[in-house]
């Protein structure tokens, strides 16, 4: 074994999807990709996500107390991170990237087309937000695309670096 900084801890612990975690504040849809994010209880589904406070994310998280989790396909990977360089506070990134909003039904963030799976989200927990920029969400309504298989998701290493899809395997 040889001895790592600290600072790249994290790459070999980013082993969930990355998400687009949507919101739509004051009327504006919006998304972030993200892959700080956690399983924190089953039923109801609670899911921690680290939302920084200088995103535009955040603040709408704290206005509106809801939000979506949409889980992109490898299809989507370069327009997921386009929407990781630039903000909603300045820009429409339905637009700017031309992924396809659709209404939910019991919140007005929007899910996002082509996903592998959606979920409608409000704000459980905030009580960290202000430390840690972390946010608790629980899921009130969840969605599959049975075309977009769990291998066909990806995940962030570090960088520019990324997992695509992966091998299923039961194991006894
Ligand atoms: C692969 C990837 C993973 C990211 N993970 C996170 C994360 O876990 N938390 C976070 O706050 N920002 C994360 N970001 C950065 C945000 O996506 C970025 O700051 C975004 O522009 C915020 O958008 P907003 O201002 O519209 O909310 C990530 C970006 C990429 C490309």
């Amino acid at each position: 074994m040889k001895e790592i900084k600290l600072n790249k801890v994290n790459t070999f612990l980013q082993s969930g999807p990355v998400i687009l975690l949507s919101t739509n504040y004051k009327g504006k849809n919006n998304f972030m990709p993200m892959s700080w994010h956690t399983m924190i209880d089953f039923d109801p589904p609670l899911i921690g996500v680290v939302v920084g406070r200088e995103s535009f994310t955040h603040k709408a998280l704290l206005k509106t107390k809801e939000a979506a989790i949409n889980i992109p396909s490898v299809k989507m990977i370069k327009q997921s991170l386009l929407a990781g360089k630039i903000s909603g506070s300045k820009t429409d990134k339905f637009i700017k990237t031309g992924l396809e909003a659709i209404k939910a039904s019991g919140v007005k963030a929007p899910l996002i087309e082509g996903c592998q799976a959606c979920m409608e989200c409000v704000l459980h927990d905030y009580s960290m937000a202000k430390k840690y920029d972390f946010f608790i969400l629980r899921v009130v309504k969840a969605y599959l695309n049975e075309s977009v298989k769990i291998t066909d998701t990806f995940r962030h290493i570090t960088g520019d670096m990324f997992m695509l899809g992966g091998k299923i395997k039961k194991v006894r």
